[in-house]
């Protein structure tokens, strides 16, 4: 069946959960609080992962958060139309979660000592994990191959819009004291020292047990066997069980096993094109 897209301000944005309105609404009306944080991410970086990893901070490494609340309520994507309602009525400090461009956050951001949290993953990472994501989202286009998949990744065409142009608005933030980022890879490598740095940001003091809890409860396996993060309590007509897992493989490198050589040798040219002149070292820059 054929998706029709939500359009705004030239950027595509899956029909289930988004409007014109709420999209409109976020940018232009919604209003940032000093005390919120946002947890940010261009799709399949490792948002859910950020979402528990902020909640089990913002509980002191307790897990029962987590485990009796669904992550979207935790953590309310405010620029949908259901996040919306509950990102207005959630006391503060709030803890807010959304995909969007830096040119499309909320105006009012501008003026606030609002924190940012921006994780980013490898792009041939993300766009794997995507291709199989859109497979069992019905909110998204059943891909048709992968070699179309990664030409629309490359060109900006994916819904949520280009992740050279996300990363770039967003990068350009990175000198800010209210913005922090860190990537999939660095949380892969050392969890436990990303929590750490992480609290500091936040100015969240938790003992040694905390942050252990945090680790082990942030997991790829204790996240796969909580269904308030699993997706698995998703109704079936938007994620469809049947056709993946949402919490797939949660490896760096899976680019390998699906990028041909010819498929490489693209990326890196058009990777190299899009993001010169930014000047941040990525731990994928030195594959
Ligand atoms: P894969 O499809 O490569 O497995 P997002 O939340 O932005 O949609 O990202 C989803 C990706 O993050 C999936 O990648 C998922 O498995 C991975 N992920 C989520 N939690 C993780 C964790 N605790 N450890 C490693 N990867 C995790």
């Amino acid at each position: 069946m054929p998706v029709h897209y939500v359009t705004y301000k030239g950027i595509k944005f899956p029909p289930a959960y988004n409007s014109v309105h709420s999209l409109s609404f976020a940018h232009n009306e919604f209003l940032v609080r000093d005390d919120d944080v946002f947890n940010i991410t261009y799709p399949k970086s490792g948002t859910v992962w950020m979402t528990e990893i902020l909640s089990l901070i913002r509980s002191h490494g307790h897990p029962s958060w987590n485990q009796t609340v669904l992550n979207s309520d935790r953590m309310p994507w405010f620029s949908t139309r259901l996040g919306l309602e509950a990102a207005l009525s959630y006391p503060s400090p709030r803890l807010l979660t959304c995909h969007l461009p830096r040119h499309i956050f909320p105006k009012s951001f501008s003026h606030s000592t609002a924190k940012v949290i921006y994780t980013l993953r490898d792009p041939r990472d993300v766009v794997v994990s995507y291709f199989y994501f859109c497979k069992m989202c019905n909110s998204y286009e059943d891909p048709v191959s992968f070699e179309q998949f990664l030409r629309d990744f490359l060109s900006g065409e994916l819904p949520h819009g280009s992740w050279f142009e996300h990363v770039r608005g967003w990068m350009q933030m990175k000198d800010r004291e209210n913005f922090f980022f860190i990537t999939y890879e660095e949380l892969k490598q050392d969890l436990q020292g990303s929590v750490r740095r992480l609290c500091h940001f936040l100015g969240q003091n938790l003992d040694d047990d905390a942050i252990s809890s945090v680790v082990q409860n942030a997991s790829f396996m204790a996240m796969r066997q909580n269904p308030m993060c699993s997706s698995i309590l998703l109704p079936a007509d938007i994620m469809d069980q049947t056709k993946g897992q949402f919490l797939r493989k949660g490896i760096c490198g899976d680019w390998k096993n699906h990028f041909t050589v010819a498929q490489t040798e693209t990326f890196n040219r058009i990777y190299l094109e899009k993001m010169r002149g930014l000047n941040v070292a990525f731990p994928w820059d030195r594959d």
